[in-house]
């Protein structure tokens, strides 16, 4: 609920309302207890003041049943807002499994989307009504911020890894899209809009966009030209792993650990081969870390993610 709070942003997200139930509820509360010890604090320093007529002979004891409530009321109080809290950011990092992927790089000073389909646009992102949206983040330089005031979200993209943030937006309408990390002289201009459509509306718009390649496309084109599928693919005569329903799966490594095939994992064994080799495999990958850059590692990923049409996104958002 927003409280009929003027100046805050409209609530347009699914998960705008309990975010701000939170925000609110703690505000209230924290200004309550403030407000408290204030009173408290200024009545004693008024009725206490030097040359004043009160009552200084009362007994100076300990109440043994006083703190221990107190204390555990705090205590109680306190780890039920952790709950609360922890419950929200839970949710807020599980994307569902149906969700829309799009991919979002940040570089000074834009935010570049691209949707499944392949189309691109900069400073601006059109998503469904309704439909929850996963954008994966990735950075081309230094550490940006994906932030949506009306959606309640706020998601660091970092060099050097994949991060999430997901919404489903309730309301159609033209929300403010911030970069919300400073990340050099234009970071106040980084920024447009996300323009929440009706569904109908979404997918005139994409196929406004023209006819292109879907970004899985491309990140097969990619696939093949760095040579990628001289190795995993199924006719090579080097042994490497097939990637046909990896993502989301857990995979076997050769130090006998496990690990889901998550974006983390594709991204690290493209950029990091040697890091966690798959169980079976000689550790002959070279890395391509200075060879791809991060809009054809999404790409990429596109292409892997598109092999395994049975991939959960529930698993890969645990950072
Ligand atoms: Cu990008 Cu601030």
């Amino acid at each position: 609920m927003s409280f009929g709070i003027p100046f805050a942003p409209s609530e347009a997200s699914s998960a705008a309302a309990s975010v701000d139930t939170l925000f609110y509820t703690l505000l209230a509360f924290t200004t309550a207890l403030g407000a408290f010890l204030t009173l408290l604090v200024v009545g004693y320093a008024v009725k206490y003041r030097a040359g004043s007529g009160a009552d200084r002979t009362g007994e100076r004891g300990r109440s043994l049943p006083l703190e221990i409530g107190w204390t555990l009321a705090s205590l109680i109080i306190a780890f039920a807002i952790f709950g609360w809290g922890a419950t929200l950011f839970m949710r807020r990092d599980h994307p569902p499994a149906d969700a829309l992927q799009i991919a979002g790089l940040g570089k000074q000073w834009m935010w570049e989307f691209r949707h499944p389909g392949g189309q691109r646009e900069i400073d601006e992102l059109h998503v469904p009504v309704g439909k929850p949206v996963v954008v994966s983040l990735a950075s081309q330089d230094v550490i940006h911020s994906f932030f949506v005031p009306a959606f309640r979200v706020k998601q660091d993209a970092v060099p050097g890894r994949t991060t999430h943030v997901w919404f489903t937006a309730t309301e159609p309408g033209h929300y403010h899209l911030f970069c919300a990390e400073y990340c050099g002289t234009q970071h106040s201009e980084m920024g447009g809009w996300v323009d929440a459509l009706p569904p109908e509306q979404y997918a005139a718009w994409l196929s406004d966009q023209g006819e292109g390649e879907t970004l899985a496309a491309t990140g097969e084109k990619l696939f093949r030209a760095l040579g990628c599928s001289g190795c995993h693919g199924n006719s090579s005569k080097v042994r490497a792993p097939p990637l046909e329903n990896v993502y989301g799966r857990p995979v076997a490594l050769a130090n006998d650990a496990t690990v889901i095939a998550d974006e983390r994992y594709l991204r690290d064994s493209i950029l990091q081969p040697k890091k966690e080799v798959a169980a079976g495999y000689e550790p002959v990958m070279p890395s391509f870390d200075g060879l791809v850059d991060e809009a054809e590692l999404q790409m990429l990923l596109a292409y892997l993610k598109s092999l395994s049409p049975q991939g959960s996104t529930n698993s890969e958002s645990i950072r």
